[in-house]
């Protein structure tokens, strides 16, 4: 293992075709990392990775889908090398009441947000291992402050905590575990709920106060780009007008 991080590291995205994820990947690529973006949305990480160049590659990847997960590691193996950096970002936050009628989305909820960032830890860990690697966890101000109408996505990111603090015990000193968790930032992230009332609230209270993705996406890099020596464990990152 390396006492400092260098750069032209492989970082591993997921989520990497929209908002915090993509954001991250310029940023990586702009530190001189070179980056493997996965999504399910193929057109636009092609899109990213050709923007990015020679230091990106796009893989079509679904974190629920285990086998294409194990593909993307032998692909980012032979094309990039050995994984230094993996970053669980991908995630839904489909917010509404918790009652029956959601029930479907309570379940792509768990399965993306905490059983897909199992999987694929999971399946990168032993690259992960090989030489230093840092496991990047994207949780939420929700994995610390539940309120009414988000109970199964705060359940998904108190989940990814407790996980990331094992992790943490278990993998140091070859693995530093970065938890990361953004309140309100403008992506996507509201387009997909589908309970219009809670959609509707959840658009307004971000358009008024968030901040952006290149905000987090920053906060990323510079936690990956710290002397190993030292982990930033946890960092919670709010809009400065947001309460809770
Ligand atoms: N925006 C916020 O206010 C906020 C606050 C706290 C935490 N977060 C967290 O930040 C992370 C990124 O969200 P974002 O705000 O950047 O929203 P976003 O723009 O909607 O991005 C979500 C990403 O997750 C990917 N994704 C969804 N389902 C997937 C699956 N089954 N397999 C692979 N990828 C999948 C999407 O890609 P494809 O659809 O192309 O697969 C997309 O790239 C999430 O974990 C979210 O919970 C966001």
């Amino acid at each position: 293992m390396t006492s400092e991080p260098s750069a032209g590291r492989v970082a591993v995205i997921t989520g990497a075709s929209s908002g915090i994820g993509a954001a991250t990947a310029r940023a990586l690529t702009a530190d001189g990392h070179r980056v493997a973006l996965l999504a399910r949305r193929t057109d636009r990480i092609e899109a990213l990775a050709a923007e990015l160049g020679d230091s990106a590659i796009a893989i079509a990847a679904d974190v629920t889908d285990r086998d294409s997960i194990v593909a993307a590691a032998e692909r980012v193996q032979a094309e990039l090398g050995a994984t230094d950096i993996l970053v669980n970002n991908a995630g839904v936050m489909l917010l509404a009441p918790f009652s029956s009628d959601q029930q479907a989305e309570q379940r792509q909820m768990v399965e993306v947000n905490l059983l897909g960032a199992i999987t694929a830890t999971e399946v990168f860990l032993d690259q992960l291992r090989d030489g230093g690697g840092d496991l990047v966890n994207v949780s939420s101000v929700a994995g610390r402050t539940a309120r009414p109408g988000n109970a199964v996505y705060a359940a998904t990111k108190w989940g990814m905590n407790g996980w990331s603090e094992s992790l943490r015990q278990e993998l140091s000193p070859d693995i530093r575990v970065i938890v990361i968790e953004p309140g309100a930032v403008a992506t996507e992230l509201t387009d997909h709920i589908t309970h219009a009332q809670t959609k509707q609230a959840a658009k307004q209270f971000v358009d008024q106060i968030a901040i952006t993705a290149e905000d987090i996406a920053e906060v990323v890099a510079f936690a990956v780009a710290r002397p190993r020596r030292m982990t930033l464990n946890e960092i919670l990152v709010r809009p400065t007008a947001q309460s809770l």
